[in-house]
């Protein structure tokens, strides 16, 4: 990532602190989806963050079957990233979203647990699939996405965020799997 492009996003993500509670500073994109380059950068961004070689996911290395985007912000980036990789698109939801039969996985939030869940047809053995969401906070969520898609059998090509909140660690919960953030806080 060009210093640039760097700079371009972290200045649309806009602090909100004690958002959704008390304590908590929430990280909010919006200021960048509403910019139409910046948007456009992003999703160019996120489709070429690459795996294992570092090499982009649309050039080298196998074609990306299925796009997976985590409920709600990944809905939001990971739609356009599938479609400019030629993919399909998955919802991963939270409970009680989805309208036909559902695989489930739970993980812990700081009070309490959470559930995600995607079709049990959605995504076929073998299928290649990169994990798109907009931040990386504790790991939660994407590693209840990492299990999901293993127990459909999927080849995860990766997992691309936008943003990663580095003192959180939630890269160590996702040490099997190829993590590329475009910009660590
Ligand atoms: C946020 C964010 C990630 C997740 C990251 O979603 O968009 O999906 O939290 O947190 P974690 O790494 O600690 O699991 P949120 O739960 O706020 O859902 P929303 O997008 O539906 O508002």
């Amino acid at each position: 990532i060009s210093d640039a492009d760097r700079d371009m996003m972290l200045s649309r993500i806009r602090d909100v602190p004690d958002w959704p509670k008390p304590g908590v500073t929430f990280k909010d994109i919006t200021p960048l989806l509403r910019d139409a380059p910046a948007f456009a950068r992003v999703i160019e961004l996120l489709s070429d963050a690459g795996p294992e070689t570092g090499e982009p996911v649309t050039a080298a290395s196998p074609p990306v079957d299925l796009v997976i985007g985590i409920e709600a912000r990944g809905f939001i980036l990971g739609a356009p990233v599938a479609h400019r990789l030629g993919a399909g698109f998955v919802p991963v939801r939270k409970e009680g979203k989805l309208p036909a039969e559902t695989t489930t996985a739970n993980y812990e939030l700081e009070y309490g647990e959470e559930t995600v869940e995607v079709h049990r047809d959605a995504v076929a053995p073998g299928q290649r699939v990169l994990i798109v969401d907009d931040v990386l906070a504790t790991g939660g969520t994407v590693s209840a996405t990492v299990e999901l898609m293993r127990a459909a059998g999927a080849e995860i090509v990766g997992v691309n965020v936008l943003l990663e909140l580095g003192f959180l660690h939630g890269r160590d919960r996702l040490a099997d799997v190829h993590l590329d953030a475009l910009l660590t806080v």
